[in-house]
């Protein structure tokens, strides 16, 4: 795992959107994992600029996002279908059809979820999996006592990522308790993993997660398992490493 700190959240920011084009330059049909999150709108209004600037090219990538909320539809303000669409995938020249979310309203839940891993498989799996990091130390929404072998499946949302997300939504106690996730097992699958870390908030966590003991309870700590991992922080996220 390597860990690089940058000044502050727009270097750190800068820094993963220029590897994320970057990457797709020298491989034009990339299999790109995504993340959404407060973290990644920064990062998806930087990306959308290089693209203008003529920086990538996204006609033949697909894109594979890591969770969904239960019960939400992609017209829904707050599902995740409709923030990629809003500030990534309607701004750059990607194939809407070659974007993949977990359908977090099918009839059998379970067999989508079935379904998206087998699609990640079809597609030659992912090769940059993007990350935020949780207040519970989750990835995905893989929260604590998620098994590090886990796959794509239906998961039960901490408190603490109620607490953290529950503001997004116009009457908190609208948020979904449940969500569909990419398994940290199906993360670590990824033949490359960035996560972006910036300010205060997260330096206790992202200390465990990067120099504490691999545990289920802090599913991040299981980057430390994964041979192409790169944390990119900034110096507040920083702040409680060694
Ligand atoms: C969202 C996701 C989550 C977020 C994490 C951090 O798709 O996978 O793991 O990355 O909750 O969220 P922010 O950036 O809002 O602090």
């Amino acid at each position: 795992m390597e860990v690089i700190i940058q000044k502050d959240a727009q270097a750190a920011t800068d820094l993963t959107a220029r590897l994320i084009c970057d990457a797709v330059q020298s491989k034009k049909d990339s299999v790109l994992g995504l993340a959404t999150g407060r973290t990644m709108e920064n990062l998806y209004s930087n990306i959308v600029k290089r693209y203008q600037a003529g920086e990538a090219d996204f006609s033949r990538c697909a894109t594979f996002n890591l969770d969904e909320y239960v019960g939400l539809a992609a017209e829904h303000t707050q599902s995740y279908r409709y923030y990629m669409n809003d500030l990534l995938f309607s701004k750059i020249n990607i194939n809407l059809e070659e974007t993949y979310l977990p359908n977090g309203v099918a009839p059998d839940l379970a067999e989508a979820c079935q379904q998206y891993e087998n699609k990640i498989l079809d597609k030659g799996g992912i090769d940059i999996q993007l990350l935020g990091i949780g207040n519970t130390g989750h990835i995905g929404f893989n929260e604590p006592l998620s098994s590090l072998a886990s796959r794509t499946r239906e998961k039960a949302l901490a408190p603490i990522t109620l607490e953290q997300n529950g503001p997004l939504f116009d009457d908190p106690a609208e948020m979904p308790r449940r969500a569909l996730t990419m398994g940290v097992g199906t993360i670590l699958d990824a033949k490359k993993i960035i996560l972006l870390a910036t300010g205060k908030s997260k330096a206790k966590i992202l200390a465990k997660a990067v120099e504490g003991p691999i545990t289920s309870m802090i599913s991040a700590s299981a980057l430390q398992l994964h041979p192409h991992c790169v944390i990119i922080c900034d110096e507040d996220a920083a702040e409680e490493l060694e």
